[in-house]
């Protein structure tokens, strides 16, 4: 076993852009490449080609013996959306261009900051990478499809609609994996990416969508940050993760997703919803005679509507201030008081841009 880890680790898993050879002890040194904090490369990189550490896209399988660490299973959990989320720029990055936005009347710095922000996501990837203990591997890249292949204006509209809901929807996920994290140090880790996140966000509510950039006096905490995580597996083309990799997220409940008929109403506080689901395939069971809920997340408020399920329909909460996002899911017991009480979602209501109220993703 251990003639079997040692070999894994000095076997050259890619060659550098200078030609030397590169192993899974180079990549598991965090020395290694430019350090986040220290170097400006994750701020200032302005290559088309994908930045380190995601030049590299194999699994970093372990280069020690031993118990995992305490929030390894989290940071595999992060670095495997972080592959997605970066994949989702990086994609940005190779298929626009500066004149995909200013043509569309954008500010002609769109393009620029969506480097940055490439970078700034590849640099998260290096810390998520850093943060799992060499005992443990770090899950390599997967297939992404976002929708917006060719550089035409609809592609450019899908991609800008994307980002906000990505962003925010890491600031929910990033506030409600605190709960899990076991060190003080992943807690804050958390907050700073978090925080990070809302920079990416705030940017393109000021610059793209000229609104208000705030978003009321908190956003939104949900508590089970991995249903967050599984939503982004959509994005996955199927089949193409490494078999390494992980399960993704662990642990994976796989939940039926939802989305809601657009034709009934945009997804604002007062309006009726009538829930869907996107895969005829994954659908929970509804008992007759059974109570049932859409339970609506906003800030630190969480209010249960009762669902029809002859319907499938409910009331978006008047009462939710209509910023920032909404998240809803379905459940069997009132404000879905555990993880397995949800049975479905969650659903992204976002609040902010109003340009974006629709349903959405579809
Ligand atoms: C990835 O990028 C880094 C930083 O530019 C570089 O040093 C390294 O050689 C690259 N690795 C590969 C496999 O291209
Ligand atoms: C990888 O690490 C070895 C030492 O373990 C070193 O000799 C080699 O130059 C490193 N490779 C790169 C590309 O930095
Ligand atoms: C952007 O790409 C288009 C083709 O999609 C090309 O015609 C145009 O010259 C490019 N503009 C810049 C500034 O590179
Ligand atoms: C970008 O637009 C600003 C005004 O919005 C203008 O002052 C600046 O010259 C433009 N820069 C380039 C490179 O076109
Ligand atoms: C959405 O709602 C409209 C209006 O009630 C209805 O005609 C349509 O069939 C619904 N779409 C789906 C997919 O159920």
């Amino acid at each position: 076993m251990r003639g079997f880890l040692s070999l894994q680790v000095i076997a050259v898993i890619a060659t550098s852009a200078t030609g030397s050879p590169l192993t899974i002890r180079n990549l598991s040194d965090p020395n290694y490449g430019p350090v986040p904090g220290e170097s400006s490369y994750y701020s200032d990189y302005t290559g088309r080609a994908p930045p380190f550490p995601a030049n590299v896209t194999a699994p970093i399988l372990p280069s020690a013996k031993g118990q995992p660490g305490p929030d390894d299973r989290l940071f595999q959990n992060l670095l495997a959306a972080e592959w997605a989320i970066f994949s989702f720029y990086q994609q940005g990055v190779e298929v626009f261009n500066a004149s995909s936005f200013t043509a569309l009347g954008f500010p002609n710095t769109t393009y620029s900051r969506l480097l940055e922000i490439r970078d700034t996501e590849a640099g998260h990837m290096r810390i998520f990478q850093d943060s799992i203990s060499p005992t443990s591997i770090k899950p390599g890249s997967c297939a992404y499809d976002f929708g917006f292949q060719y550089s035409d204006d609809a592609s450019v509209a899908t991609f800008l609609a994307l980002q906000t809901l990505i962003e925010v929807s890491s600031m929910v996920f990033a506030a409600g994996l605190v709960r899990q994290a076991i060190t003080d140090e992943t807690k804050s880790a958390l907050v700073g990416i978090g925080e990070t996140e809302t920079r990416h966000g705030i940017w393109a509510l000021i610059d793209i969508w000229h609104v208000d950039p705030f978003a009321g006096p908190i956003d939104t905490v949900y508590p089970y940050a991995n249903q967050i995580l599984d939503s982004t597996n959509r994005f996955i083309v199927p089949g193409s993760c490494p078999s390494i990799n992980p399960v993704y997220p662990s642990p994976r409940q796989n939940l039926p997703q939802l989305s809601s008929n657009s034709t009934v109403g945009v997804g604002t506080p007062g309006n009726m919803i009538v829930f869907e689901f996107v895969d005829p395939e994954n659908v929970p069971v509804f008992k007759r005679g059974c109570d049932y809920y859409a339970v609506f997340f906003h800030g630190l408020e969480t209010i249960s509507v009762p669902l029809d399920i002859s319907k499938l329909s409910s009331v978006i909460p008047g009462e939710l201030e209509e910023k920032g996002i909404i998240l809803v899911v379905l459940s069997d017991k009132k404000d879905a008081p555990t993880q397995d009480s949800v049975l479905a979602g969650p659903l992204f209501l976002l609040q902010q841009p109003s340009a974006l109220q629709t349903q959405f993703p579809k």
